[in-house]
């Protein structure tokens, strides 16, 4: 089988079901993410919602247009916005990491240089790189950590089997639009790839999925028993 087909199709199917959101640039908008607004997403992304997270979002741009203007803000003002998102190291994470960014003339545009700042791990990275500098990363989250076990039936369970998932993710990551495809695989797990109840008969890799040809696509990924403390 063509490796090639699954992120053709999956390109073809992001172009006319793409979620629109705010951070996000339209496919064939013609133009690059800002770097800003992709990390500031992301970080609020992290443990939060796509639903929760919009009008803070919202909120913190129109407050804060550019990095910096946000690594000029106070402490006390950025944690009074951030207020009701919880996890609250993130937030001091963010003002590092923007003070940082606006001291470097702006954003390093390769993940590992990417990695190197504050509150940003590998998934951050590597969505950073991918979505606003269109390098080709390959992006892994509880969402693409689901569609791929069920690409390609992967039986161990997680957490054993993040390696294999990230290997396999990267099997499938093309060298163009490397940022549409890492959010179409997002959106899939959103919206049609789900964890209870995929919606199999509207999917554009419905052919090329081994789990739905075995018939096990809602069972998997498998987790691990938690063991008893
Ligand atoms: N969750 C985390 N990052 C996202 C993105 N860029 N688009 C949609 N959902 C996301």
């Amino acid at each position: 089988r063509d490796p090639k087909v699954i992120p053709e199709k999956l390109r073809a199917w992001y172009d006319r079901h793409a979620r629109i959101l705010p951070w996000r640039v339209p496919p064939h908008a013609g133009h690059a993410a800002d770097p800003y607004r992709v990390w500031l997403s992301e970080i609020m992304l992290q443990q939060t919602t796509v639903a929760a997270v919009k009008s803070y979002f919202q909120r913190f741009t129109e407050l804060w247009p550019s990095v910096d203007d946000l690594a000029a803000a106070s402490d006390a003002q950025v944690m009074a916005e951030w207020a009701g998102l919880g996890y609250y190291a993130r937030a001091r994470n963010l003002l590092a990491c923007a003070r940082a960014v606006a001291a470097m003339g702006g954003f390093p545009d390769t993940r590992r240089d990417l990695a190197a700042l504050p509150g940003i791990g590998p998934y951050t990275s590597a969505a950073i790189a991918a979505i606003a500098f269109d390098r080709s990363e390959t992006v892994v989250d509880g969402n693409v950590e689901r569609v791929v076990a069920r690409l390609f039936a992967v039986q161990t369970p997680l957490p054993a089997a993040k390696a294999e998932l990230i290997a396999l993710a990267e099997t499938l990551t093309p060298m163009r639009r490397p940022g549409d495809h890492a959010q179409a695989m997002m959106d899939l797990g959103a919206t049609i790839c789900t964890p209870r109840s995929p919606a199999c008969g509207i999917c554009p890799l419905l052919e090329d999925c081994a789990a739905r040809a075995q018939g096990i696509a809602a069972e998997l990924p498998r987790k691990a028993l938690k063991k008893p403390k």
